[in-house]
């Protein structure tokens, strides 16, 4: 495995990967690595000849008030779970690299960004999309692979791939949990014991809320106000969001029917978490 640390010399390895008429799989992530990404690693392996994995900190996506300074940073790690997971390459640019002096391109995708994290988060997802579009032209990916507990930025993604024809397929991969179904998240590190119990309840209030949808039930706001009660129940709990949306445009549902997903933002302390789960409802 190679850690390349600047653009230039990451543009020459996929020149040449690409005269080789290799596939390239991009696997972006911000480190700190856990199961989750390693599962978009073995996707990527499934699917393509070379695996790169970013691992940039992108300031863009930070609100002023966010955790960007602390966010948990552990190269030596992640490189050894990276290679123990069959990374080719580790893409690691730095921060003047990717943004120098008198940077001025953004990139906004107009639909799926209002609703869900996007309210709370200005700013946020106009930072994941001008940071992945460059790591789009940089890396030249034919696949690229995005977690499902990410819901609102992979179909956003898959949106500005098609909207500016990148000619990237876009692959969503499912989330993984650990063994008593929290989702697997670098921020995960920033709990408490006693936040860390309290945080299963995003999963169970999540598949109550799916018993409740498979028993019959189509309000949407009983469905959610379910959901509420479970999750303030947990003395550290905060709530954001919960939302019931459909999946095609993300937006609030008031009748359950079609495919929808069921996402939930909350803090434990000054931790933010998110979770979600779709249903298919006929
Ligand atoms: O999901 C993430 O870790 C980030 O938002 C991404 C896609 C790497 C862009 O910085």
């Amino acid at each position: 495995m190679k850690t390349i640390e600047n653009i230039s010399r990451m543009s020459t390895f996929v020149k040449i990967m690409k005269k080789e008429g290799k596939s390239i799989g991009l696997v972006p992530t911000m480190g700190y690595l856990h199961e989750g990404h390693l599962s978009l690693v073995k996707a990527a392996k499934k699917h393509t000849d070379v695996v790169v994995m970013s691992i940039f900190i992108n300031p863009l996506q930070f609100g002023p008030k966010e955790d960007f300074q602390k966010y948990p940073r552990d190269l030596k790690h992640d490189e050894e779970m990276a290679r123990e997971a069959g990374v080719d390459v580790i893409f690691y640019p730095s921060l003047k690299d990717i943004y120098p002096e008198g940077y001025a391109t953004y990139v906004t995708v107009e639909k799926l960004t209002g609703n869900l994290c996007g309210e709370s988060r200005p700013g946020h997802f106009r930072g994941v999309a001008t940071i992945v579009t460059k790591l789009f032209n940089i890396v030249k990916p034919d696949v690229a692979y995005f977690g499902q507990k990410d819901m609102q930025q992979a179909l956003m993604i898959r949106k500005m791939a098609s909207d500016l024809n990148m000619d990237i397929e876009v692959k969503i991969i499912p989330i993984v949990r650990d063994d008593d179904g929290l989702a697997m998240s670098s921020r995960n590190i920033y709990l408490s014991d006693a936040e860390r119990k309290d945080a299963v309840v995003l999963y169970q209030s999540l598949k109550n809320a799916e018993t409740l949808i498979k028993n019959g039930e189509r309000d949407a706001r009983k469905v959610i106000k379910t959901v509420e009660d479970m999750i303030r129940a947990k003395q550290s709990a905060r709530i954001e969001y919960v939302k019931l949306v459909d999946t095609k445009e993300l937006k609030d549902l008031k009748m359950i029917t079609g495919e929808i997903a069921l996402a939930v933002a909350v803090f434990f302390s000054n931790t933010r978490l998110i979770d979600n789960i779709t249903i298919m409802v006929k």
